[in-house]
């Protein structure tokens, strides 16, 4: 288990959230392009990620959950991040660097917990991981954001169907996720962009990183 606590953090650590097709991964991209461009130090994480275990749960959502167990997912969703931060987050915060996270634990406690699992149990088995410092929820209606993905050709349905999508939905507006920034998915992406922006630089005085 890794050992940390958020006092060792030097760097910030920016989440972005939300369902498939909200355009998460766009957003953190454009986050890490301006913040290095602004001349800091800025990487771009994703969870799961290209490692063993983020391969695995790749290869559940591509064949289904057929024989795979809540409670191995969930495993493999917490092994994963196990190695991200020992490999990657830990490393990076410690080093003062600026960490786009694109999905984490509040995708567990929705992804999970719409699969029946206790959201605060969730949250209890990530306690002992890296904690955000801020996190923004790109709020986007299943249906829509499962439309895009399927414009875009349709990655990912092992795990976005869209009743399982709407629970997800619900779990993520539910209790356990106040802390959470919602700006509007639909918006403009130059606008989404520019409110994730002026949220974070100030953070970035108050961390001594400006
Ligand atoms: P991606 O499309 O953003 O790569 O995410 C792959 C899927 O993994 C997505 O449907 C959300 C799901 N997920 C979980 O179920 N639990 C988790 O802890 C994480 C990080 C993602």
């Amino acid at each position: 288990m890794c050992a940390w606590n958020d006092d060792q953090k030097k760097g910030l650590f920016v989440l972005i959230e939300g369902l498939d097709g909200a355009g998460k991964s766009t957003q953190a991209r454009k986050l890490v392009d301006r913040l290095r461009g602004a001349g800091r130090d800025a990487i771009y994480l994703r969870e799961p990620t290209n490692g063993p275990w983020g391969q695995k749960i790749r290869q559940i959502a591509v064949h289904g959950r057929d024989g795979v167990t809540r409670e191995e997912e969930l495993s493999c969703f917490i092994n994963d991040r196990e190695e991200d931060s020992r490999q990657n987050i830990i490393p990076a915060l410690t080093a003062g660097k600026i960490v786009v996270m694109d999905r984490y634990i509040p995708s567990n406690m929705a992804y999970q917990g719409a699969l029946g699992f206790d959201v605060k149990v969730i949250a209890e088995k990530n306690r002992h991981f890296p904690q955000p410092d801020i996190i923004f929820f790109l709020d986007i209606k299943p249906e829509e954001g499962l439309k895009r993905v399927e414009d875009r050709g349709g990655a990912n349905l092992g795990f976005e169907k869209i009743e399982f999508l709407k629970e997800v939905y619900r779990i993520f507006n539910g209790p356990g996720f106040e802390m959470m920034i919602r700006l509007d998915a639909t918006q403009g992406m130059e606008t989404v962009g520019d409110q994730i922006w002026n949220r974070v630089s100030p953070l970035l005085g108050k961390r001594g990183l400006a």
